[in-house]
Protein backbone atom coordinates (compact mmCIF):
# COMPACT_ATOMS: atom_id res chain seq x y z
CA UNK A 1 0.00 0.00 0.00
CA UNK A 2 2.64 2.15 1.20
CA UNK A 3 4.54 1.87 -2.25
CA UNK A 4 1.45 2.40 -3.54
CA UNK A 5 1.16 6.32 -2.35
CA UNK A 6 4.44 7.17 -2.28
CA UNK A 7 4.38 8.29 -6.41
CA UNK A 8 1.20 10.14 -5.32
CA UNK A 9 2.83 11.83 -2.46
CA UNK A 10 5.61 12.89 -4.41
CA UNK A 11 3.79 13.74 -6.96
CA UNK A 12 1.76 16.22 -5.28
CA UNK A 13 4.31 17.34 -2.95
CA UNK A 14 5.79 18.72 -5.93
CA UNK A 15 2.69 20.19 -7.42
CA UNK A 16 2.58 22.22 -3.83
CA UNK A 17 5.74 23.33 -3.91
CA UNK A 18 5.69 25.12 -7.72
CA UNK A 19 2.43 26.65 -6.76
CA UNK A 20 1.93 27.90 -3.50
CA UNK A 21 -1.50 27.93 -2.59
CA UNK A 22 -3.48 30.96 -4.50
CA UNK A 23 -5.15 33.67 -2.36
CA UNK A 24 -8.80 33.60 -3.24
CA UNK A 25 -10.87 36.23 -3.26
CA UNK A 26 -14.42 36.80 -4.19
CA UNK A 27 -15.85 39.69 -4.93
CA UNK A 28 -19.34 40.11 -3.24
CA UNK A 29 -22.38 42.29 -3.10
CA UNK A 30 -24.11 43.94 -0.84
CA UNK A 31 -27.08 46.21 -0.62
CA UNK A 32 -27.14 50.26 0.50
CA UNK A 33 -27.66 51.04 3.47
CA UNK A 34 -31.34 51.93 3.79
CA UNK A 35 -30.99 55.33 5.16
CA UNK A 36 -34.89 55.92 6.19
CA UNK A 37 -36.67 57.35 8.53
CA UNK A 38 -39.30 54.72 8.23
CA UNK A 39 -37.41 52.11 10.61
CA UNK A 40 -39.07 48.36 10.62
CA UNK A 41 -38.90 49.12 14.13
CA UNK A 42 -40.86 50.98 16.67
CA UNK A 43 -39.63 53.33 18.83
CA UNK A 44 -42.48 54.65 21.21
CA UNK A 45 -43.59 58.54 20.82
CA UNK A 46 -45.87 60.66 22.84
CA UNK A 47 -48.07 59.70 20.47
CA UNK A 48 -47.64 56.33 19.44
CA UNK A 49 -46.68 54.07 22.26
CA UNK A 50 -48.63 50.95 23.96
CA UNK A 51 -49.77 52.68 26.30
CA UNK A 52 -52.54 54.90 24.64
CA UNK A 53 -56.00 53.07 24.36
CA UNK A 54 -57.50 52.06 21.34
CA UNK A 55 -60.92 50.71 20.80
CA UNK A 56 -62.68 50.15 17.18
CA UNK A 57 -65.76 52.57 17.16
CA UNK A 58 -69.52 50.64 17.06
CA UNK A 59 -69.02 50.98 13.16
CA UNK A 60 -66.06 49.57 12.83
CA UNK A 61 -66.79 46.58 15.44
CA UNK A 62 -69.95 45.73 13.13
CA UNK A 63 -67.46 45.69 9.92
CA UNK A 64 -65.39 42.94 11.75
CA UNK A 65 -67.93 40.78 12.75
CA UNK A 66 -68.72 41.15 9.35
CA UNK A 67 -65.25 40.26 7.95
CA UNK A 68 -64.65 37.53 10.49
CA UNK A 69 -67.60 35.70 9.15
CA UNK A 70 -65.58 35.33 5.81
CA UNK A 71 -63.72 32.69 7.55
CA UNK A 72 -63.40 29.79 9.37
CA UNK A 73 -63.06 30.78 13.32
CA UNK A 74 -59.84 28.70 13.27
CA UNK A 75 -58.66 30.95 10.16
CA UNK A 76 -59.65 34.16 11.77
CA UNK A 77 -56.00 35.40 11.77
CA UNK A 78 -56.52 35.78 8.06
CA UNK A 79 -58.57 38.49 8.78
CA UNK A 80 -55.36 40.27 10.14
CA UNK A 81 -54.76 43.28 7.25
CA UNK A 82 -58.45 44.19 6.91
CA UNK A 83 -58.85 44.79 10.53
CA UNK A 84 -55.32 46.75 10.57
CA UNK A 85 -56.76 48.92 7.57
CA UNK A 86 -59.91 49.75 9.42
CA UNK A 87 -58.24 50.39 12.67
CA UNK A 88 -55.57 53.12 10.16
CA UNK A 89 -58.86 54.48 8.95
CA UNK A 90 -60.43 55.07 12.43
CA UNK A 91 -56.96 55.99 14.13
CA UNK A 92 -55.87 58.08 11.38
CA UNK A 93 -52.53 55.43 11.35
CA UNK A 94 -51.36 52.56 12.36
CA UNK A 95 -50.01 52.74 16.41
CA UNK A 96 -48.73 49.97 18.47
CA UNK A 97 -52.05 50.22 20.01
CA UNK A 98 -54.05 49.58 16.69
CA UNK A 99 -51.73 46.19 16.12
CA UNK A 100 -52.27 45.06 19.88
CA UNK A 101 -55.95 45.44 19.54
CA UNK A 102 -56.21 43.59 16.30
CA UNK A 103 -53.90 40.98 17.69
CA UNK A 104 -56.39 40.98 21.00
CA UNK A 105 -59.45 40.52 18.67
CA UNK A 106 -57.59 37.74 16.62
CA UNK A 107 -55.95 35.73 19.00
CA UNK A 108 -52.63 36.24 17.60
CA UNK A 109 -48.84 36.85 19.30
CA UNK A 110 -48.77 40.44 18.83
CA UNK A 111 -45.42 39.85 16.63
CA UNK A 112 -47.30 38.35 14.31
CA UNK A 113 -49.32 41.43 13.24
CA UNK A 114 -46.32 43.50 13.60
CA UNK A 115 -44.66 41.31 11.19
CA UNK A 116 -47.61 41.95 8.91
CA UNK A 117 -48.28 45.96 9.65
CA UNK A 118 -44.23 46.65 8.55
CA UNK A 119 -44.48 44.38 5.80
CA UNK A 120 -46.75 46.44 4.17
CA UNK A 121 -46.50 49.90 2.81
CA UNK A 122 -49.93 50.31 3.27
CA UNK A 123 -50.15 50.63 7.04
CA UNK A 124 -48.91 54.06 8.27
CA UNK A 125 -46.66 53.42 11.26
CA UNK A 126 -46.32 57.30 11.88
CA UNK A 127 -49.38 59.82 11.72
CA UNK A 128 -49.21 61.39 8.32
CA UNK A 129 -51.44 64.62 7.13
CA UNK A 130 -55.36 64.44 6.40
CA UNK A 131 -53.93 64.21 2.50
CA UNK A 132 -51.50 61.78 2.50
CA UNK A 133 -49.96 62.25 -1.03
CA UNK A 134 -48.15 59.51 -2.64
CA UNK A 135 -46.35 60.02 -5.88
CA UNK A 136 -45.39 57.02 -7.72
CA UNK A 137 -42.00 56.87 -9.01
CA UNK A 138 -41.47 53.47 -10.68
CA UNK A 139 -39.99 53.58 -14.33
CA UNK A 140 -43.16 53.72 -16.71
CA UNK A 141 -43.88 57.02 -14.37
CA UNK A 142 -40.75 58.49 -14.48
CA UNK A 143 -40.11 58.15 -18.47
CA UNK A 144 -43.87 59.71 -18.31
CA UNK A 145 -42.15 62.87 -15.99
CA UNK A 146 -42.79 62.05 -12.42
CA UNK A 147 -39.51 63.64 -11.46
CA UNK A 148 -41.26 66.66 -12.61
CA UNK A 149 -44.74 65.87 -10.50
CA UNK A 150 -42.67 65.36 -6.99
CA UNK A 151 -40.59 68.57 -7.93
CA UNK A 152 -44.09 70.80 -8.02
CA UNK A 153 -45.59 68.85 -4.97
CA UNK A 154 -42.52 69.75 -3.15
CA UNK A 155 -42.44 73.46 -4.52
CA UNK A 156 -46.10 73.39 -3.68
CA UNK A 157 -46.19 71.98 -0.25
CA UNK A 158 -42.29 73.10 0.94
CA UNK A 159 -41.67 69.55 2.18
CA UNK A 160 -40.02 66.45 0.75
CA UNK A 161 -40.50 62.72 1.23
CA UNK A 162 -41.38 61.29 4.41
CA UNK A 163 -42.63 64.94 5.92
CA UNK A 164 -45.46 66.26 7.10
CA UNK A 165 -46.55 69.80 6.02
CA UNK A 166 -47.22 72.01 9.79
CA UNK A 167 -50.33 72.22 9.40
CA UNK A 168 -50.98 68.51 9.35
CA UNK A 169 -52.53 69.21 6.02
CA UNK A 170 -50.53 66.69 3.75
CA UNK A 171 -47.66 64.07 3.88
CA UNK A 172 -45.56 63.24 0.78
CA UNK A 173 -44.49 59.89 0.54
CA UNK A 174 -42.82 58.49 -3.05
CA UNK A 175 -44.06 55.09 -3.66
CA UNK A 176 -43.06 52.06 -6.16
CA UNK A 177 -45.89 50.84 -8.82
CA UNK A 178 -49.39 51.94 -8.03
CA UNK A 179 -50.99 50.07 -11.04
CA UNK A 180 -51.72 52.55 -12.93
CA UNK A 181 -49.02 52.83 -15.17
CA UNK A 182 -51.31 53.56 -18.17
CA UNK A 183 -52.12 57.09 -17.22
CA UNK A 184 -48.70 57.65 -15.49
CA UNK A 185 -47.64 59.90 -14.09
CA UNK A 186 -50.30 59.42 -11.07
CA UNK A 187 -50.68 59.94 -7.25
CA UNK A 188 -52.44 58.35 -5.23
CA UNK A 189 -54.05 60.63 -2.31
CA UNK A 190 -55.88 58.70 0.23
CA UNK A 191 -57.75 55.89 -1.69
CA UNK A 192 -58.10 58.10 -4.78
CA UNK A 193 -55.51 57.60 -7.66
CA UNK A 194 -55.31 60.86 -9.73
CA UNK A 195 -53.57 60.52 -13.17
CA UNK A 196 -51.87 61.76 -16.44
CA UNK A 197 -50.73 64.70 -14.11
CA UNK A 198 -48.79 67.61 -15.55
CA UNK A 199 -46.58 69.74 -12.79
CA UNK A 200 -50.03 72.18 -13.30
CA UNK A 201 -52.59 69.87 -12.92
CA UNK A 202 -50.75 68.67 -9.58
CA UNK A 203 -50.13 72.33 -8.38
CA UNK A 204 -54.05 72.79 -8.47
CA UNK A 205 -54.80 69.58 -7.43
CA UNK A 206 -53.37 70.19 -4.13
CA UNK A 207 -54.50 73.72 -3.96
CA UNK A 208 -58.23 72.34 -4.15
CA UNK A 209 -57.66 69.60 -1.32
CA UNK A 210 -56.45 72.39 1.06
CA UNK A 211 -58.85 74.80 -0.22
CA UNK A 212 -61.85 72.39 0.22
CA UNK A 213 -59.78 71.11 3.96
CA UNK A 214 -60.11 74.63 4.54
CA UNK A 215 -63.72 75.73 3.62
CA UNK A 216 -65.75 71.99 4.13
CA UNK A 217 -63.69 70.11 6.45
CA UNK A 218 -62.81 67.43 3.34
CA UNK A 219 -59.99 65.36 3.91
CA UNK A 220 -59.07 61.93 5.49
CA UNK A 221 -59.51 58.01 4.15
CA UNK A 222 -63.13 56.86 4.00
CA UNK A 223 -63.91 55.16 7.09
CA UNK A 224 -64.04 51.36 5.94
CA UNK A 225 -64.28 49.88 2.40
CA UNK A 226 -65.87 46.61 3.77
CA UNK A 227 -69.18 45.78 1.96
CA UNK A 228 -70.99 47.66 -0.56
CA UNK A 229 -70.21 51.51 -1.46
CA UNK A 230 -73.11 52.23 0.35
CA UNK A 231 -71.66 51.15 3.35
CA UNK A 232 -69.41 53.54 3.03
CA UNK A 233 -70.41 56.39 5.62
CA UNK A 234 -71.14 59.80 3.98
CA UNK A 235 -69.94 62.48 4.80
CA UNK A 236 -72.62 66.04 5.36
CA UNK A 237 -71.41 69.58 3.33
CA UNK A 238 -73.63 72.01 2.72
CA UNK A 239 -76.60 69.60 3.61
CA UNK A 240 -75.50 67.36 0.89
CA UNK A 241 -74.23 63.91 2.09
CA UNK A 242 -70.41 63.50 0.48
CA UNK A 243 -68.72 59.99 0.00
CA UNK A 244 -65.19 60.22 0.58
CA UNK A 245 -63.24 58.19 -2.01
CA UNK A 246 -65.79 58.79 -4.25
CA UNK A 247 -66.11 61.54 -7.18
CA UNK A 248 -65.38 65.15 -6.77
CA UNK A 249 -67.46 68.00 -5.59
CA UNK A 250 -68.18 70.95 -5.37
CA UNK A 251 -69.24 72.80 -2.19
CA UNK A 252 -69.19 75.98 0.14
CA UNK A 253 -67.07 77.90 -2.79
CA UNK A 254 -64.23 74.65 -2.74
CA UNK A 255 -64.21 72.57 -5.69
CA UNK A 256 -62.02 68.73 -6.03
CA UNK A 257 -61.86 67.19 -9.11
CA UNK A 258 -62.94 63.84 -9.66
CA UNK A 259 -60.32 61.31 -9.18
CA UNK A 260 -59.07 59.82 -12.62
CA UNK A 261 -56.86 61.02 -15.09
CA UNK A 262 -56.79 65.01 -15.37
CA UNK A 263 -56.44 64.98 -19.01
CA UNK A 264 -58.98 64.29 -21.50
CA UNK A 265 -58.93 60.78 -21.17
CA UNK A 266 -61.60 58.97 -19.55
CA UNK A 267 -59.66 56.18 -18.76
CA UNK A 268 -57.03 54.13 -19.84
CA UNK A 269 -58.10 54.31 -23.74
CA UNK A 270 -55.11 55.69 -26.10
CA UNK A 271 -54.21 59.68 -26.14
CA UNK A 272 -54.79 59.92 -29.80
CA UNK A 273 -58.13 58.09 -30.04
CA UNK A 274 -58.66 54.10 -31.02
CA UNK A 275 -56.65 52.46 -32.99
CA UNK A 276 -57.79 49.11 -32.96
CA UNK A 277 -61.64 47.71 -32.51
CA UNK A 278 -62.88 50.75 -34.66
CA UNK A 279 -65.16 48.22 -37.02
CA UNK A 280 -68.76 47.37 -36.19
CA UNK A 281 -69.50 45.82 -32.79
CA UNK A 282 -70.01 42.47 -32.78
CA UNK A 283 -73.72 41.05 -31.64
CA UNK A 284 -75.21 37.42 -31.33
CA UNK A 285 -76.86 38.27 -34.95
CA UNK A 286 -73.44 39.06 -36.67
CA UNK A 287 -71.99 35.72 -35.92
CA UNK A 288 -74.96 33.44 -37.30
CA UNK A 289 -75.22 32.39 -40.90
CA UNK A 290 -77.79 34.19 -43.15
CA UNK A 291 -77.93 30.95 -45.51
CA UNK A 292 -80.09 29.15 -43.40
CA UNK A 293 -77.46 26.53 -42.79
CA UNK A 294 -76.33 25.41 -38.84
S1 LIG B 1 -45.16 52.98 -12.63
FE1 LIG B 1 -46.40 54.48 -11.73
S2 LIG B 1 -48.28 53.45 -11.55
FE2 LIG B 1 -47.01 51.95 -12.40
Amino acid sequence: MASKLAPWALRNAARAVRSPARFQQRSFQVSAAVRSDNLNVHRDTPENNASIPFKFNAQNEKLIQEVLSRYPSQYKKAAVMPLLDLGQRQHGFTSISVMNEVARILEMPPMRVYEVATFYTMYNRNPVGKFHVQCCTTTPCQLRGSDGIMKAIEEQLGIHHGQTTDDKLFTLTEVECLGACANAPMVQINDDFYEDLTPETTKSLLSALKDAAQKTGAGGMAPGLVGTQEDVEAREVDGKKLKLGGPGYAAKGAAIPAPGPLSKRESCEPMTGLTSLTGPKWTAESTLRKDGQL
